[in-house]
């Protein structure tokens, strides 16, 4: 068979073992032909690819990033990028496309499959927000990055007897920012599932330091929301899946806890940072069985499929199923375990 596969949305570490899996077992198992779009759906509209081999894919097993490269484009968004994306699939005689990204990646593939295009999904995000799915590879990375982050700030805000606010990403998800607050010890855990209330937080920083516990790490996740009515927040740029560009609310959060704990406090935003770099050893393995499930699950000719990790296991699930609800944090995670270490 001739495969294609793509690499959509953000970044994220693990994706080249993937491509280095679909590539090795496509080539050596199956004797298939695979070739790589660039920029993710950007690349199907305009037939901008490039040939893969296993030789090609030689040392991208640590390498972070995409060897492909990858965008936020939305073929269902530009007027006639689903005929073009079509004709190129056409033109290069590509028999099944492998998809490789987030809801909005995996959410274009369900719609291209039930036009007649063979798609095969392969879950990826640094949020591990996709449902059907218990883990997404990036995120062990992104919650490693965040933890050792979190560590190196307790000793300065020890040093300076300072709140430091860190803020994680995870889009609408409080996932990186529960599970390295709780790796990395902090103070407060802001998440988007827990609408949090500015005074209490302050009162509780306030309680900490009478104790006379002076430094606080306070983790903010990019898309934690206050209670209704308690703070007012900017909202930013919408990209052309809807989704609203988050990030900064930390800046926000540290300026009322200053206020009105009259404590010194500083942000730290770590942004791209945790989804740059090297995989962890625990993404390398996931992506790796994901790779490898994505080019059987072409071979079993079950398109319309993602692969996804359900106890333990690598099991096909339908593409729409793996889209549209996010998996957000249990609360019973938060409450039940996070929650005892808070301001102690
Ligand atoms: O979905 C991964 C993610 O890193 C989110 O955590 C974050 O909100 C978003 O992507 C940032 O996207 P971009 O790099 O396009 O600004």
């Amino acid at each position: 068979m001739r495969i294609a596969m793509l690499t959509g949305g953000g970044d994220c570490p693990g994706l080249n073992a993937v491509m280095r899996a679909i590539v090795r077992k496509g080539e050596r198992v199956f004797d298939d032909e695979l070739v790589g779009f660039i920029d993710g759906w950007r690349g199907v509209i305009d037939g901008e690819h490039k040939p893969l081999s296993v030789e090609a894919m030689r040392g991208s097993l640590p390498r972070g990033g995409t060897l492909l490269g990858t965008s936020r484009t939305n073929p269902f968004k530009i007027e006639g990028g689903v005929d073009k994306a079509r004709q190129s699939l056409e033109d290069l005689e590509i028999d099944a496309l492998i998809a490789i990204g987030g809801d909005d990646t995996l959410g274009v593939a369900a719609k291209l499959f039930d036009l007649g295009i063979k798609t095969v999904g392969v879950p990826k995000t640094i949020d591990n927000d996709l449902s059907a799915t218990e883990m997404t590879f990036g995120f062990d990375t992104a919650v490693q990055i965040a933890t050792e982050a979190i560590d190196r700030l307790h000793t300065t805000a020890e040093s300076h007897h300072r709140v430091l606010v860190c803020e994680v990403m995870g889009r609408h998800a409080g996932h990186i920012a529960l599970w390295s607050g709780i790796a990395g010890g902090a103070t407060m855990i802001l998440i988007p599932e827990e609408p949090f209330d500015i005074q209490a937080v302050c009162d509780a920083l306030t309680r900490r330091h009478e104790k006379g516990n002076f430094a606080s790490i306070v983790v903010v996740a990019e898309g934690a929301v206050p209670k209704e009515g308690t703070m007012s927040l900017v909202s930013g740029e919408v990209d052309q899946f809807g989704h609203v560009r988050l990030g900064g609310i930390s800046n926000v959060i540290a300026a009322e806890i200053e206020e009105r704990t009259g404590y010194e406090t500083r942000v730290s935003i770590l942004g791209h940072i945790q989804r740059g770099g090297t995989p962890t050893a625990f993404d390398r393995v996931l992506a790796t069985r994901f790779g490898i499930g994505a080019i059987d699950a072409v071979h079993d000719g079950e398109f319309g499929t993602m692969v996804a990790l359900q106890a333990g296991q690598i099991v096909r699930v339908p593409l729409t199923e793996g889209v549209g609800q996010p998996k957000l944090v249990d609360p019973d995670f938060y409450h039940g375990v996070a929650e005892y270490f808070f301001a102690g």
